[in-house]
């Protein structure tokens, strides 16, 4: 396994690759990581891993400072899964004018994405979504610029929404690269696995299983009928709110669009974001209506 800190070294590893296999990352690895990087693994292509904690997507008040930064463990847990380049790039590399005094990143050109960035996660994090597409897109031109025929970039199911906009960006800029989705990983009680989590105090990890279950049941009233999504959202919510948890969103939006989801959508996505503590979490459940 190479381990690759500038462009430049990345573009000479890469030279003579005619497939690639990429997983973007910001570290701090767990199984839900490890899961994409051995599906990437089945794809016949160089499989490469990016570590960076973007600062781009992280508003002024969230926790870039204090995000987990575990570089010699990833590396580890990367060999042993059998990835061939981890590129690990600095701000400077990534960000030519980055001010490392103020965490400035002075992007000045970054994506306009369709007003759905604003909404669910983006409505809690103005700006988050346009600075993950913008280093996404960076990425994408140091890894896959070397002329590979083969791109392949794999991405998880848990953060839906990034997903999405991430394969609308590849679709509106017509990027050649096929976007591959892995499922969500998730510890036994059914807590989605994220670096976030080790932010949790023990009984808060308790009761952070509590997201999953309760998109669960609102899953199971949409399957036995009940088609009230706002008051199916709000009972959630309550439920939540009740127990302690400071609830962002809990939405019945279309799996195809990510709009409300309207009588007529059978591909759905139940997506939810609550805090416990400043902790802020995020799950969804992905399902159709017809068998
Ligand atoms: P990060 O949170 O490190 O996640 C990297 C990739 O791992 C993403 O595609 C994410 O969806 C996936 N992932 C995280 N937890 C998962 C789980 N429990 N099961 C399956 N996949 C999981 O997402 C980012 O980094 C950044 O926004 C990035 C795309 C790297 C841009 O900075």
């Amino acid at each position: 396994m190479q381990i690759v800190k500038t462009s430049e070294t990345l573009s000479q590893a890469l030279a003579k690759q005619t497939a690639i296999a990429f997983v973007p990352t910001m570290g701090n690895l767990h199984a839900g990581h490890i899961q994409l990087v051995e599906l990437a693994k089945t794809k016949n292509a160089c499989v490469v891993v990016s570590i960076f904690v973007n600062p781009l997507q992280f508003a002024a008040n969230e926790d870039l400072s204090k995000y987990p930064r575990t570089l010699d463990v990833d590396l580890a847990k990367l060999k042993a899964a059998g990835a061939d380049i981890v590129f690990t790039p600095s701000e400077q590399e990534i960000y030519p004018d980055f001010d490392a005094s103020t965490n400035n990143t002075h992007q000045s050109i970054s994506i306009n994405l369709p007003s759905i960035a604003n909404e669910l996660c983006g409505a809690a994090r103005p700006g988050h979504f346009s600075g993950m597409a913008t280093v996404v897109l960076k990425l994408f031109n140091l890894v896959f610029f070397n002329g590979a025929q083969t791109k392949i970039a794999i991405f998880g199911k848990k953060d839906f929404q990034q997903l999405f906009i991430i394969r609308d960006m590849v679709k509106q800029f017509n990027l050649p690269i096929e976007i591959m989705a892995a499922d969500t990983k998730r510890e036994e009680d059914g807590l989605a696995m994220s670096s976030r989590n080790g932010y949790l105090t023990p009984a808060q990890k308790l009761e952070a299983p509590r997201l999953y279950s309760e998109l669960s049941l609102l899953v199971d009233a949409i399957k036995q009928g009940n088609t009230d999504f706002k008051a199916l959202e709000a009972r959630s919510t309550e439920c939540l709110t009740q127990l302690g948890w400071i609830v962002d969103y809990i939405s019945v939006r279309s799996a195809q669009t990510l709009l409300p989801a309207t009588q007529n959508d059978n591909k759905l996505v139940v997506l939810g974001a609550a805090r416990q503590g400043t902790t802020r979490l995020i799950d969804n459940i992905e399902f159709n209506l017809t068998a």
